[in-house]
């Protein structure tokens, strides 16, 4: 059973920010704040979720051995895209792997964290907008590999996934990663004001940068070469033809390197 109590002694005094509620088992953390979040820095962590969600209608799998986290946010920051919540978090996740077990995940844009080209992690950022276009309140889902075995990721996920455990060779606490992550949150600004170096701490880590590129449910199949990030973390790619697009949503696969 995932220990609140370790979560908040890992949070130390920033455990005030917090009101953290432990489950065994829920359809999604989303769903399960959703209905019941009233303020931010409400969090909900499942250690076994039966319907986990992914972005664009995927599913998330989520059995025993993982972190499933949610977290309540009401963005202060006017006119903050999901694009850029969702690299601040992607950012907040990364940043908290590396202090807790000295990896250095890669993000593949926007949101999924990898290493060695095999998915870590993953975010899900669901907003409800306000009247005047910005962001009243954002759901922010986390879902972290962190002591899957090779056996049950080959199993679920062919050739496809990894986790801390697999990379480290040892099993990690999920109680330490979760204060990490929020501790990571509170850092980046995203219970507050977002930190002015987002933008370069997200760049250092982009392995979309320099690739090949289709975009996902593009019929035309158009190979773009990736060419930056702009400062809304939209993706700037670039046809054989040297038509520019840039892309705030959606997904891309790489091609090549
Ligand atoms: C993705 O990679 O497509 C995003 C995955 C997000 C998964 C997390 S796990 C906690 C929260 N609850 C969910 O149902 N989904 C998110």
């Amino acid at each position: 059973m995932i220990d609140k109590k370790a979560v908040l002694q890992a949070l130390g005094p920033q455990a005030k920010r917090f009101s953290i509620t432990v489950v065994p088992e829920v359809d999604s953390t989303q769903v399960v704040l959703r209905q019941s979040g009233k303020a931010p820095g409400d969090v909900v962590i499942a250690e076994v979720q039966t319907a986990g969600r992914g972005r664009m209608g995927r599913s998330f799998l989520s059995d025993e051995g993982g972190l499933y986290m949610s977290v309540l946010l009401c963005p202060k920051e006017k006119g903050f895209s999901g694009t850029a919540i969702t690299a601040a978090a992607g950012v907040a996740v990364a940043e908290a792997i590396t202090d807790l077990c000295g990896l250095t995940p890669e993000i593949k844009w926007v949101n999924d964290l990898q290493i060695g080209g095999k998915k870590l992690a993953g975010i899900l950022a669901e907003g409800q907008i306000s009247s005047d276009g910005d962001y009243q309140s954002v759901i922010l889902g986390m879902g972290v590999n962190v002591n899957s075995s090779v056996q049950r990721l080959e199993q679920c996920l062919p050739g496809r996934a990894t986790s801390l455990a697999v990379e480290t060779g040892m099993p990690q606490s999920i109680e330490a990663l979760a204060a990490r992550v929020l501790l990571r949150l509170l850092d980046i600004g995203l219970l507050d004001t977002i930190v002015p170096d987002l933008w370069e701490r997200y760049r250092s880590r982009l392995i979309t940068l320099s690739q090949t590129v289709c975009v996902r449910g593009d019929p035309s199949g158009i190979r773009y070469r990736v060419l930056d990030i702009d400062r809304q973390f939209g993706l700037i790619v670039e046809s054989p033809e040297g038509t520019r697009r840039t892309l705030y949503s959606g997904e891309v696969s790489v091609i090549a390197g």
